[in-house]
């Protein structure tokens, strides 16, 4: 009877796994903060991908650790890029078996880490990062990329990457824009997976969301649908149940939430001193995010979800 009156149910079809790709390595890495998530090469990227297609989640999401950074952060539209090489292998192996997304962003390819290009006074300058984050969708939409994600919560980026995939004939992709991104502390295992530290002790609190802000969120969102999101995100997910409810009841594209790096860790440290019974803590979570109003979840814990799904 519980199982029939269930209000939220999880499934691996409303999984998406995060996967790094790290140029110039022969071997994949662990990321210590992450057990169980690598920095791949592409050809290991490759191979876990199969995997996750084989347990049935449809669909990855990709992010770059380039060897060389810059100012301007050029690893992350060249066509040599390593997501780009990457998104070109994952397209002639899988087919059409998952959705590629890819993260666009410039963090993980600038010197100084920020997510747009700097002005003569160490400022973001959102309207040139805006050019940029178009070359960033064209070349990923170029070597396959279904989906493209700006992560970067510069102003109207989502029209500036709408407009430069029409303008190179690249009307189909898609925009999942992570339209409500938090400053948040929980990203800290994502910055050692990715390699990035923020130059000067910075941080992203002025283009990131303030986390004690619920309705500025609604507002983020709509922009970003009024400039042509296909999907819009909220992220982190846990400590913002209440804006995944809001967004939800706000509009009708579909939503995915975030589950970033700091809250699966957590529930692997506890875990592992014995503390919280992992799986289980893991489902509740991925649970509480579904009925919140999320139809899907950016996960590490995309694998074995899946696998407890399936048991
Ligand atoms: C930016 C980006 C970040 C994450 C995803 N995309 C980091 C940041 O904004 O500092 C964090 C994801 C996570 O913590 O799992 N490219």
């Amino acid at each position: 009877m519980r199982r029939l009156v269930a209000e939220a149910r999880l499934s691996v079809d409303d999984l998406v796994a995060p996967i790094f790709v790290r140029e110039g390595i022969e071997e994949p890495r662990p990321v210590a903060s992450l057990p169980g998530v690598m920095q791949h090469t592409v050809a290991s990227a490759v191979k876990e991908a199969r995997h996750l297609a084989g347990l049935g989640i449809p669909g990855l999401i990709l992010f770059g650790v380039p060897a060389t950074k810059d100012p301007s952060g050029s690893g992350a539209f060249a066509p040599s890029g390593v997501v780009q090489v990457a998104l070109r292998e994952l397209r002639d192996e899988l087919g059409d078996e998952m959705v590629l997304m890819a993260d666009l962003c410039l963090d993980e390819y600038t010197d100084h880490g920020h997510c747009g290009v700097l002005d003569g006074s160490g400022r973001v300058d959102n309207d040139r990062t805006l050019e940029l984050y178009g070359r960033v969708a064209v070349a990923q939409a170029a070597a396959g990329a279904d989906v493209v994600a700006p992560s970067g919560m510069m102003d109207g980026q989502v029209r500036a990457i709408r407009d430069a995939l029409d303008g190179a004939g690249h009307p189909e992709v898609a925009i999942l824009a992570y339209a409500a991104k938090y400053a948040s502390a929980l990203y800290g295992p994502f910055r050692e997976a990715v390699d990035v530290s923020i130059a000067g002790g910075g941080d992203r609190r002025s283009y990131q969301l303030d986390p004690r802000n619920r309705r500025e969120a609604r507002l983020e969102v709509a922009e970003d649908v009024a400039e042509g999101a296909d999907l819009v995100m909220v992220k982190p997910a846990l400590a913002y149940l209440d804006v995944i409810a809001d967004v939800r009841a706000a509009v009708d594209v579909p939503l995915a939430a975030y589950h970033v790096s700091g809250e699966y860790a957590m529930v692997k440290a506890a875990a592992e001193r014995g503390w919280i019974d992992g799986p289980a803590v893991l489902r509740e979570h991925l649970t509480a995010i579904r009925r919140a109003g999320a139809d899907l979840v950016l996960t590490y814990a995309a694998a074995e979800l899946a696998e407890a799904l399936q048991a």
